[in-house]
């Protein structure tokens, strides 16, 4: 069947032929797809900006995509409580189809996307890309660098081992010496005084509900600040 359309009444050549027959045309015409992707093919990337050094965040975006799906399935069979976090970990190694090979990949996903990040905000930081005007994307990346390094200390507790223990002791101990709020921060964190089933389960809530959704707000923020204002200039 022919993809070309009508010109419906006072629709110019170039708008009928982005209509497309069929249920999938009748969205994309709905919601506007085609003026979209249009707006998208018709920018130029610079000559620059084709260097690998200019494609770390991108890589930085897609190991984040690659933990959020491999999240997805380790927290079908993972059960956050001190009774079971452990075994369930080992089962989903030792039992689980495939469950050892998502397992690793979202570890040394969550290893690459730090190593990723700070070698994007090393690339923006020497070729002065955080100055005008993007110095509110610079900050926006700082706080997208914390959230990373969030996901990677909550992450840390979850197999509840005894290196899951004495990391998450050693890192809230260090917020709890943090000058007057330091107190504030370690109970907010351990969910008490000590480290116990209240702490894994804010660990876990953290890890897969509220950073999850801090960083998309955030990420959707930084995209849309590039797209505005271009990639910055070659130095
Ligand atoms: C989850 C982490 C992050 C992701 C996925 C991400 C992704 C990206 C992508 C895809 C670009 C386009 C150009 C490029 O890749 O170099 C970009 C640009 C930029 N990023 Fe990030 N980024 C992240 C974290 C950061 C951090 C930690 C900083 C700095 C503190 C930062 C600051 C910037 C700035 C200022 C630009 C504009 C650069 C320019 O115009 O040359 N980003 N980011």
């Amino acid at each position: 069947m022919s993809a070309t359309v009508d010109p419906a009444p006072g629709k110019t050549p170039s708008q009928a032929r982005r209509r497309k027959p069929g249920l999938v045309g009748w969205v994309v015409n709905r919601v506007g797809l085609d003026e979209t992707m249009e707006d998208q093919y018709n920018r130029v990337v610079p000559r620059h900006a084709t260097n690998y050094i200019y494609c770390v965040g991108g890589v930085a975006l897609v190991l984040f995509l690659i933990l959020a799906i491999t999240g997805i399935l380790l927290a079908v069979y993972y059960q956050p409580t001190p009774d079971t976090a452990y075994q369930s970990v080992l089962n989903i190694s030792t039992h689980v189809q495939f469950g050892w090979w998502i397992r690793s990949i979202h570890r040394w996903a969550a290893g690459g996307m730090v190593l990723l990040v700070v070698v994007h905000m090393l690339r923006v930081f020497f070729t002065g890309a955080y100055k005008a005007p993007r110095e509110l994307n610079w900050l926006t990346g700082v706080a997208l660098l914390g959230i990373t390094m969030g996901f990677g200390f909550t992450g840390y507790l979850l197999p509840w081992d005894q290196k899951a223990y004495w990391a998450t002791k050693v890192g809230t101990d260090i917020a709890g010496s943090v000058p007057f709020i330091g107190h504030f921060l370690l109970v907010s964190l351990r969910g008490g005084e000590q480290i116990s089933a209240a702490t894994l389960g804010r660990f876990f809530a953290l890890h897969v509900l509220v950073l999850p959704g801090v960083i998309i707000v955030l990420l959707l923020g930084h995209f849309w600040m590039i797209r505005r204002q271009g990639i910055s200039g070659r130095l």
